[in-house]
């Protein structure tokens, strides 16, 4: 049987067992030295702010909005096309949400939607860094300082991406990250804050130190969560347990993937695991990860050159789209192609396991009642299929990917012309 290729890649630091190991021998798997480390070392790699680490990305965002204190009931714009837990937490937070459009070219916040949502009660923004690629940041930027608004960046997709030379996160006001398994820097779940002003780190600092620290039990069953997922979507192992699955899903097009997602609910009250610190052996992954950042998001990036050479000169299909003075983390590679529902099964059936709708079409979820609506950019970016082009991949399995996507859409553009 053909080896399968998975839609997603961990990045692991070579020595993850051994690290993990140390910190226990030490007695520091739970508090020691490298959360503040992995924090100056974050400050560090950004040139600028205060970092501050969380149990998980959406904590960190949860902080800093109780660390601006805008008035209840303000209004706060997220751009519809986002993980759904983070326009929820501001909801726990007591703000109104408002979306706005994107731009179905980029997948991210497209300005003109979000200046004709600002209302006199608009006190925020969050522009998310989709897939790895940075929002159009000077427009949003502009606007924010006009309305006065609180510019929050989501660069949970994004490390290490920029705009006009300068690192996502270093923005606007301030900015998270998440560090859970599949994202660009890996440490088994966690996340950060990067804040520029000093009250605020000095509040966002005093909400995280208040909580509890996780028991060993719950950060060893994270880590062994961490292993067995990174072990399942090795291409040895998946190609005999997930993919069987999937293949046989894709010939009546389910979507049984969909069970692995986190369910989308209320998140109010927030879930006993949120209100923790985040572990001293996670913030030594972190640390460690962090050095090998730039050599991994140069491999993703060379992948996805590979990819772009494979779907160029083919009608009617569009990879992604890197505006000038940009440089995108390809945190996901999205592709817009006739009938991508078909283009999935065919990928499949050949190996290929590529993925639709990473994130949620948040306009549409019953979640978020009022604040629901039609938005054609973020529908429009639903259709895009997401093709692998993780790190971890070989060149071979990458030529392998792109030979693939490209037969398949070769072979439909060739049925459409009958
Ligand atoms: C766009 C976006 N923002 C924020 C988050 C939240 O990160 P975490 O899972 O670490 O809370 C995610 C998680 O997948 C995400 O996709």
């Amino acid at each position: 049987m053909l080896e399968a290729i998975s839609r997603y890649g961990a990045r692991i630091i070579s020595n993850t067992e051994q690290t993990i190991a140390a910190c226990r021998g030490r007695g520091e798997l739970i508090q020691g030295p490298q959360i503040s480390e992995f924090e100056r070392a974050f400050e560090k790699f950004h040139g600028c702010g205060r970092a501050i680490s969380a149990s998980y990305g959406r904590m960190a965002f949860f902080y800093l909005l109780k660390a601006f204190d805008f008035p209840p009931g303000s209004e706060i714009v997220f751009p519809a096309l986002t993980f759904w837990v983070v326009p929820e937490l501001a909801k726990v937070s007591g703000l109104k949400i408002v979306f706005a459009d994107v731009d179905p070219a980029t997948y991210t916040l497209d300005p003109a939607s979000l200046e004709r949502v600002i209302t006199d009660r608009t006190r925020a923004v969050v522009p998310t860094h989709l897939y790895g690629l940075s929002c159009d940041m000077d427009k949003i930027l502009s606007i924010a300082a006009r309305h006065r608004l609180a510019v929050i960046e989501d660069c949970a997709h994004a490390l290490g991406a920029t705009y006009r030379g300068r690192l996502v996160g270093t923005l606007g006001d301030a900015s998270f990250f998440s560090f859970q398994t599949l994202k660009p820097l890996n440490t088994y779940g966690g996340g950060m804050a990067l804040i520029h002003d000093p009250a605020i780190a000095d509040r966002v600092a005093g909400f995280v130190s208040a909580e509890k620290w996780p028991d060993e039990k719950r950060v060893l069953g994270r880590l062994g969560s961490g292993r067995w997922q990174r072990r399942m979507i090795r291409p040895g192992v998946f190609t005999y347990t997930a993919f069987p699955i999937l293949w046989a899903a894709s010939w009546f097009m389910a979507r049984p993937d969909v069970y692995l997602w986190e369910k989308i609910r209320p998140l109010s009250p927030l879930p006993d695991s949120y209100i923790e610190r985040y572990s001293n052996v996670q913030a030594a992954i972190g640390l460690a990860g962090l050095s090998r950042l730039a050599d991994w998001n140069s491999a993703t990036q060379a992948h996805a050159r590979v990819m772009n050479e494979a779907l160029q000169g083919l009608v009617g299909v569009q990879a992604p789209i890197v505006p000038p003075e940009q440089t995108h983390a390809y945190y996901q590679y999205c592709v817009y192609g006739p009938d991508r529902d078909d283009i999935l099964r065919r990928c499949i059936k050949r190996g290929v396991d590529v993925e639709i709708l990473h994130v949620d079409v948040c306009s549409q979820l019953a979640l978020f009642g009022d604040a629901q609506g039609k938005m054609p950019g973020a529908e429009r970016a639903a259709d895009a299929f997401q093709v692998p082009v993780y790190e971890s991949l070989t060149d071979e399995q990458v030529h392998r990917v792109s030979d693939v996507v490209r037969d398949v859409l070769v072979k439909k553009q060739e049925v459409s012309r009958v």
